[in-house]
């Protein structure tokens, strides 16, 4: 396993290597969900990538990114189990260098949902995985279906600016009560860490129900979250699952996802139905 911190070097050192190659985008702080995407990049591909970068274009400005977990020698020895071949950890001044100007605006996908609370947050995440995958070149990317909506954005970005990289989305690791893993449960005390099981207990609500309209699965679930005191709602959608436009009938592709603050913790989390 290679870490390496710069464009130069990472170019000089895989130029020649067996492909194809994988990419696994974090923003380190590891958990099992990472590791099952890491997992999968190593079955199915020659060579595999892993890069940890905290992107400051994708935190609005009242946003975690001072307090975002740093995990740089927790994520290696995580990284050394699983065989990966290339880490890619570069700093902001590598990324984002004086003089920096180009952004990557993905139209519509980008406004919704995620996009109507974090307005730049798409933006953000759009120009740092088109940079890294211009720097890195795999031919997969894996992602987690936790983040649908960031998915459909760099499906997005990918197809417009034919990048050519196969996307993979893979499974949502959850914990044994259902909570989604994700770096951010790290910032929850006990009480929010119980709290926070209602956002799956919501979405199981969606799954189960018999019901058929959206409105009506909306109002069940707000309410089921709204019973618990440390939970407020940024948003509860009911969409199509490849546009996420409004759904007027809950049948076919829907994608049921929620954003939900516990305490000051904002979490995500989503099903297909
Ligand atoms: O999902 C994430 O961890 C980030 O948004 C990503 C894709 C690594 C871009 O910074």
């Amino acid at each position: 396993m290679e870490v390496i911190t710069t464009v130069a070097d990472f170019r000089g050192a895989t130029r020649s290597v067996e492909r194809p190659m994988s990419l696994t985008p974090t923003m380190g702080a590891l958990h099992e969900g990472h590791i099952s995407l890491i997992q999968r990049a190593q079955e199915e591909n020659q060579t595999s990538v892993v890069s940890i970068f905290v992107n400051p274009a994708q935190f609005g400005p009242s946003e975690d990114f001072g307090r975002y977990p740093r995990e740089m020698e927790h994520d290696l020895n995580l990284l050394h189990g699983t065989g990966v071949d290339f880490i890619f950890a570069p700093s902001t001044v590598e990324m984002y260098p004086e003089g920096f100007k180009t952004h990557i605006e993905v139209e519509q996908i980008s406004e919704k949902m995620e996009g109507s609370y974090r307005p730049n947050h798409f933006r953000g995440v759009a120009t740092i995985v088109c940079k890294l995958l211009s720097i890195i070149r795999p031919d997969r990317l894996y992602l987690g279906q936790k983040d649908a909506q960031q998915n459909l954005v760099i499906k997005r970005l990918n197809n417009d600016l034919n990048l050519g990289v196969e996307i993979v989305v893979c499974p949502t690791v959850r914990e044994p009560d259902g909570l989604a893993l994700s770096s951010r449960n790290q910032y929850l005390n006990p009480e929010e860490r119980k709290a926070a099981t209602v956002l799956h207990r919501a979405l199981l609500l969606a799954e189960e129900s018999g019901r058929t309209n959206p409105s009506d699965i909306k109002r069940d679930m707000i309410a089921l979250i709204e019973s618990e005191p440390l939970a407020r709602i940024d948003y509860v959608s009911i969409v199509d699952a490849d546009s996420l436009d409004k759904l007027g009938e809950f049948d076919g592709h829907a994608l049921v996802a929620l954003a939900v603050y516990i305490g000051d913790t904002r979490l995500i989390d989503n099903v297909l139905i």
